[in-house]
């Protein structure tokens, strides 16, 4: 049961993401960014593997851009979220022939996830957002009821060891042995325990939204408690020749540290 700090979590973010729907959208459009077009979007084609007249659900589909991908490769796709703002985004950019149905429902919310319970779903997808999700146990649940056995569900994150909320991006320079040598590095104060804290998903969005960070761990185990198998796993990081745009920002000078994972989990098929 959500208790009433989940509850009022869940409320602030909603808010945050409608309030922020305009700039998210205007930012990721149709073209995406580095983060989407390198780390993430390559991978998923890999894990998630997308044929043409597969049903695919986008959880957490922001404006639509995974879903209009999958779609424009040939599958129908359930698409939801709950900023409302957002889905009248992803509606919107949306042409009629491409076989996309979108849903408002909030994935925290068991009653709301009902409405797809009499779906079925060759794989689902949930790109950049379980970590922006309250409490990700009743999707975990509804998506082992609505996945065809055999059928995968893809999720990426902000790698929760690299970047997460308390990551810090460090450039030191020395001249130890009479040599100027610069080291990039990532340090980090927490891992093991959840929490959640105010972050920025665009830098110049009009309301920070709050993050949920849980170790992997927690992740993978709640995957196998609602009977998946992780057979799929990939941590990305951008390669050495990507420009970033700040000298510490994620970039290529950052190439031994992934920002980003995807995971691929299946469910068996039934004896
Ligand atoms: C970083 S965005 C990713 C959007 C999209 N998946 C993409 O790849 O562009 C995170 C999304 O999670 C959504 N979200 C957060 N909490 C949610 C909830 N409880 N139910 C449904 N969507 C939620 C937000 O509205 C936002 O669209």
């Amino acid at each position: 049961m959500p208790t009433h700090e989940t509850r009022r979590a869940n409320l602030e973010t909603l808010a945050a993401w409608n309030a922020n729907a305009a700039t998210w959208d205007e930012k990721m459009g149709e073209a995406g960014n580095d983060f989407v077009n390198i780390l993430q979007w390559p991978a998923i084609l890999r894990l998630l593997d997308p044929q043409p007249g597969q049903h695919i659900l986008d959880a957490a589909c922001g404006n639509g851009l995974m879903a209009r991908r999958l779609a424009s490769l040939g599958a129908s796709v359930t698409a939801f979220d709950f900023s409302s703002n957002l889905v009248d985004f992803a509606r919107q950019r949306t042409a009629s022939e491409l076989p996309i149905s979108y849903y408002v429902l909030d994935a925290t919310e068991p009653g709301d996830l009902e409405a797809l319970a009499h779906l079925r779903f060759d794989s689902a997808l949930c790109n950049m957002a379980l970590f922006d999700i309250a409490n990700v146990e009743p999707l975990f649940r509804i998506l082992s009821r609505v996945i065809k056995p055999g059928g995968v569900f893809v999720f990426s994150l902000m790698h929760p060891a690299f970047n997460n909320p308390t990551s810090v991006h460090i450039l030191e320079e020395s001249d130890l042995g009479g040599e100027i040598f610069t080291q990039y590095a990532i340090k980090s104060s927490r891992y093991m325990s959840h929490f959640q804290a105010y972050g920025l998903a665009l830098r110049n969005q009009p309301k920070p939204q709050l993050y949920f960070h849980r170790p992997l761990e927690y992740y993978l185990n709640l995957g196998f408690q609602n009977n998946f198998i992780l057979d799929g796993f990939e941590e990305r990081a951008f390669p050495p020749e990507v420009p970033a745009s700040n000298p510490l920002t994620w970039g290529g000078q950052f190439h031994e540290f992934p920002p980003v994972l995807i995971a691929r989990m299946t469910l068996p098929n039934r004896a």
